[in-house]
């Protein structure tokens, strides 16, 4: 079977059941990845749940009073993303007649919204093919494909977002996104990777090649 096959089969029966999964606001999902940029699910969680409690719709997280948007930050840390959110709900809610834009050059215009979290958004809420290349998708590629560019330069972003649109499953990109980053985050993990267990570790190159510790490279930490 195929590595898309295998994955989504895989990911069908062990995703983790989050609150922002099941369903296809975009707001939601803008909310969920940009709180999950640099924190872990598992504290992510609860501060998702507070602002969708809070602020449940693009125009109420629009038309609420900064301070407070900043007051359920807390502890989350750069807070410059809060401030996104807040001016892009905003821009959105005033300047674009509340519609979320749908595609992932659009949603990359947008002012804390980058090459990720733009083709999070499409793919999930849009089904727009687009892979979102976070470093657990590094891990996964890098050790699937034998990749042995040095993660730390820019220029290798681009090929793997390349290889990326290559293979992203045309049916079912957003859950084809989700699906290798929670490989990543759950079994093809940076130290310890439990390839016993993995769905595609019967075509694993670094596997076969005994050359998972290695991979990926990163010159630079
Ligand atoms: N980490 C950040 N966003 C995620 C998502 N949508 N699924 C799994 N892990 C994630």
């Amino acid at each position: 079977m195929s590595f898309n096959s295998l994955i989504l089969i895989w990911f069908d029966k062990n995703k983790r059941n989050l609150p922002w999964r099941d369903q296809f606001d975009p707001y939601k999902i803008w909310l969920s990845e940009i709180i999950l940029q640099q924190t872990r699910i598992a504290q992510g969680t609860g501060y998702y749940n507070r602002f969708v409690e809070n602020y449940p719709t693009l125009k109420s997280l629009a038309e609420a009073d900064e301070q407070m948007i900043l007051k359920l930050w807390q502890g989350l840390g750069y807070y410059s993303r809060a401030r996104n959110l807040h001016f892009t709900a905003n821009y959105i809610n005033s300047e674009l007649n509340g519609e979320f834009p749908s595609n992932f050059l659009e949603l990359k215009k947008l002012k804390g919204i980058g090459d990720y979290t733009a083709a999070a958004i499409a793919s999930i809420a849009f089904n727009e093919p687009v892979p979102a290349i976070d470093g657990n998708v590094f891990r996964v590629f890098a050790r699937y494909f034998n990749i042995e560019l040095d993660i730390s330069q820019p220029k290798t972003k681009t090929y793997f977002f390349n290889l990326g649109k290559e293979i992203i499953d045309q049916k079912r990109p957003g859950d084809f996104n989700q699906a290798v980053m929670e490989l990543g985050a759950t079994i093809c993990t940076p130290t310890n990777p439990d390839c016993m267990n993995c769905p595609v570790n019967q075509s694993c190159e670094a596997l076969a090649k005994k050359k998972v510790s290695e991979l990926p490279i990163k010159s630079k930490k």
